[in-house]
């Protein structure tokens, strides 16, 4: 009987602590590692929805970038931070999609090793180069490519990140080969490629807005079903002639495991807020992002969407051939 009395005692404590951490937090910053360079596509949109998120949580979330090995870096370090909701993480289509294939020592599972928060917005791919590149539209530049791609430098940010797989895609359905320059982030990948020191990449819509529409890169199309409200101009790639090459990436929130579940819930909370928010969802829609539904915000949801992504790019890039290490 005493035994017992012991035990019960020692789990309400237990609850106690948690409803109280839950009730305290956040008591102090938050911080959100990105694990790319500052100024790219997953920066920009950690920024977006982290100011907001900072509002609603009454404390900062202060943005961490830790770049390297296409974004594994920086997550592996947020997988091993003492999950108690002070370190969250924006991961994307890349470290919780298509790493587990190209790195066989990938130091966390996608699947098993977070917390999933919520999807913080998708973003469609497109094809891009320097604007002098010699070519008019999709079909020209591919014909370059195939005709001299490995004398091109392609622009990506690490083996796994979302332009590297993206255009590993890419070159393997038009049959050419580039010569890769590894960047810590498309945010610095996109500055050479304005200042013509690389030929072209693939990347998310959200970093290559205001470039296109200057007429400081040219956009030759976007890899989705439908044009984007941002880039009017841009054909799809199904009306540029390469109807197979369909891709968008994401970018989500997440959490180390063992986040208590009260904390997430409040983090999950402070998102899906930050994305109904009027003047929050006008910069990441400027930007040609897409919002998730109401369906798509919760971490069940996005938990079951990393097994999918993971399941999805396995085979793809096997297929193609590509490996990290
Ligand atoms: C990627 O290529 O995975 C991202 O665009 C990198 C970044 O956000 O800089």
């Amino acid at each position: 009987m005493k035994r017992r009395i012991v035990v019960g005692a020692l789990a309400l404590l237990g609850l106690a602590a948690t409803g109280a951490t839950a009730q305290t937090y956040p008591n102090k910053p938050i911080t959100m590692i990105v694990p790319f360079a500052a100024g790219g596509p997953t920066d920009v949109i950690a920024r977006i929805v982290g100011e907001h998120m900072s509002r609603t949580l009454g404390q900062q979330i202060v943005v961490e970038n830790v770049a390297g090995a296409g974004g594994t870096t920086g997550i592996t370090r947020g997988a091993r931070a003492t999950p108690d909701g002070y370190t969250i993480m924006m991961g994307h289509m890349g470290t919780h999609g298509a790493a587990p294939a190209l790195y066989p020592n990938l130091r966390y599972d996608p699947t098993k090793d977070f917390e999933p928060i919520g999807m913080a917005a998708g973003t469609p791919i497109l094809i891009v180069s320097k604007k002098d590149f010699p070519a008019t539209d999709l079909k020209s530049f591919i014909a370059v490519l195939k005709e001299r791609g490995d004398k091109l430098n392609e622009a990506h940010a690490g083996v796994g990140s979302v332009s590297h797989t993206t255009c590993t895609m890419f070159m393997s359905q038009i049959g050419a080969k580039s010569t890769r320059v590894a960047y810590r982030g498309t945010g610095p990948a996109l500055n050479d490629l304005v200042a013509g020191q690389v030929d072209f990449g693939c990347d998310q819509i959200v970093n290559l807005v205001q470039q296109v529409n200057a007429g400081a890169i040219k956009a030759y199309a976007i890899a989705t079903p439908e044009r984007s409200p941002a880039l009017p101009n841009v054909p799809t790639t199904k009306e540029a002639g390469l109807p197979d090459y369909q891709v968008s990436a994401w970018n989500a929130v997440f959490a180390p495991k063992g986040t208590p579940k009260d904390i997430v819930a409040r983090l999950n909370d402070a998102l899906s807020k930050a994305i109904d928010d009027e003047a929050t969802a006008k910069r990441l829609l400027d930007l040609g992002g897409v919002l998730p539904t109401k369906a798509e915000r919760s971490g069940e949801w996005l938990g079951q969407f990393v097994a999918s992504e993971v399941a999805r790019w396995t085979p793809v890039l096997k297929a193609a051939g590509v490996k990290a290490e």
